[in-house]
């Protein structure tokens, strides 16, 4: 299974996410569309970027009853997106029912990850809000878990999280991880943060990076240092 960089395209709309991919005139990089995008400009903009020759991961956090959970997988599924998600809290069962819509007639499908806990979830909020009282940390992995029995292709966490998953679900388990920033970049909101080179030492399969690229000044470059940090 390849590493890759993801690029996180947060864009208010199309107009402005093409401008940005216009720029890279050599290569092709994995692009992620998240809600504000695909909730402003649709599904059209799958289809544009995809035409463009960029892998997509459709980052739109399913969590549903099982039946509309499998219904919405088969139309995202249709999309030709390469990488799709959902919450594991949705349940085992919703997982399961997600795959089934997701797997095309052919038998092939987008692969499907997890989100365990959001990296924006305190374990004080946790316990206080969600009254899940076991340590964060240990419900990540078991939410991990559940996914992997539930016939997932892995999850979304914290790249300090990457290795311990790999530990409890297995090698070829992805972990998607965000919260990537270059050692003099600004960390913005982001709390657990670790650099490309040492995500690919701890043994993320793919980093989200987002604002290190899309405010930089010279994204291709910025995607570059990425690229060279993570994979090369
Ligand atoms: O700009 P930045 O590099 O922080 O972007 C990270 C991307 O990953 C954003 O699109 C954010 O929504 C997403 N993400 C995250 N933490 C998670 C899940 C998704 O930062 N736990």
């Amino acid at each position: 299974m390849g590493k890759d960089v993801i690029i996180a395209c947060d864009f208010a709309g199309e107009e402005e996410c093409m401008s940005f991919l216009d720029k890279f005139t050599e290569e092709k990089p994995y692009v992620k569309i998240g809600m504000e995008l695909f909730y402003s400009a649709g599904p059209e903009i799958v289809r544009e970027i995809k035409k463009r020759g960029h892998k997509i991961f459709l980052d739109l956090k399913l969590h549903d009853i099982p039946n509309t959970v499998k219904k919405t997988m088969a139309v995202l599924s249709s999309l030709d997106v390469d990488m799709c998600n959902l919450h594991a809290s949705g349940t085992k069962t919703m997982m399961e029912f997600a795959l089934e819509g997701l797997t095309r007639p052919d038998g092939t499908r987008p692969l499907l990850i997890a989100v365990t806990q959001l990296t924006s979830t305190s374990e004080e909020r946790m316990k206080s809000d969600l009254l899940i009282e076991k340590p964060l940390d240990e419900v990540v992995m078991h939410y991990a878990k559940c996914a992997a029995e539930a016939g997932l292709d892995g999850v979304v966490c914290s790249p300090l999280e990457s290795g311990k998953v790999h530990e409890v679900c297995g090698k070829n388990f992805i972990t998607v991880t965000p919260g990537v920033r270059f050692a003099d970049g600004d960390v913005g909101d982001q709390v657990r943060v670790t650099t490309p080179e040492k995500a690919k030492e701890i043994g993320s399969d793919y980093i989200v990076v987002g604002r290190p690229i899309t405010q930089s000044e010279d994204p291709v470059a910025a995607y570059r240092r990425c690229v060279k940090g993570f994979i090369n």
